[in-house]
């Protein structure tokens, strides 16, 4: 895969604005970015959380990591190589629909603290939340939601996040939800809350 960019390529400035879409739809646009274990429960909090945005008329998106390589992802594997690659596309996807004004909600494991950092490189301060959702190892080898963990142990699956492959926890997230110690109701209202303080959403009446 290369990170070249092809020559003479000129940027067209967008007659209608990030700015304009916001004061548009009443609210501004972000990335909240879910990192963790395959089952730690991403997909459940980040769908939780924008339940709660569409039933206040907020505009939400959900991209969930084994949705995305069913589709603009399909072929990329689980090597290091291939994750930086889903993670990099998953990052401009996130960054164009915060341009579009929406709250972008990713469910993706990214283990790599590099490629997190990658994407938060590309948006603008305040606008990466980074929510770590930890949860214990053994506490998600024991859900097993998909039987993944078993396969992954018995070698039916190779470089399996956790087990053969490394998950590298974020140094300084804005977020932390410790899935396996507090409710869904519970979390979804702390990030709710941390939206309404940084003042991404308006706050409820
Ligand atoms: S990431 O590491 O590149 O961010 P991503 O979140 O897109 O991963 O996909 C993870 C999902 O793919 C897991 O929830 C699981 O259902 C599935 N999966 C299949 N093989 C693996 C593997 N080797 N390691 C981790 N997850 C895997």
């Amino acid at each position: 895969m290369t990170s070249k960019t092809v020559p003479h390529l000129v940027w067209h400035p967008a007659a209608v604005t990030k700015h304009d879409r916001q004061r548009l739809y009443g609210h501004k646009s972000c990335v909240l970015w879910f990192t963790g274990l395959s089952g730690a429960g991403k997909s459940t909090l980040a769908n939780a959380v924008e339940q709660q945005l569409h039933e206040r008329g907020l505009h939400s998106y959900v991209l969930d990591g084994d949705n995305i390589r069913q589709g603009l992802n399909r072929g990329l594997g689980f090597t290091p190589e291939d994750r930086k690659e889903n993670i990099r596309r998953i990052a401009e996807v996130a960054k164009l629909f915060v341009d579009a004004g929406v709250i972008t909600l990713t469910a993706f494991i990214s283990p790599y603290r590099e490629d997190r950092e990658l994407a938060r490189g590309l948006l603008e301060p305040g606008e990466f939340v980074e929510i770590y959702v930890r949860c214990p190892l053994e506490e998600c080898e024991r859900r097993d939601p998909k039987g993944l963990y078993k396969k992954a142990r018995s070698g039916e699956i190779g470089e399996f996040t956790g087990i053969t492959s490394p998950y590298e926890e974020p140094a300084a997230p804005e977020l932390v939800i410790e899935s396996g110690a507090m409710s869904v109701e519970e979390s979804v209202r702390l990030i709710l809350a941390y939206l309404t303080q940084r003042g991404v959403i308006p706050e409820q009446d």
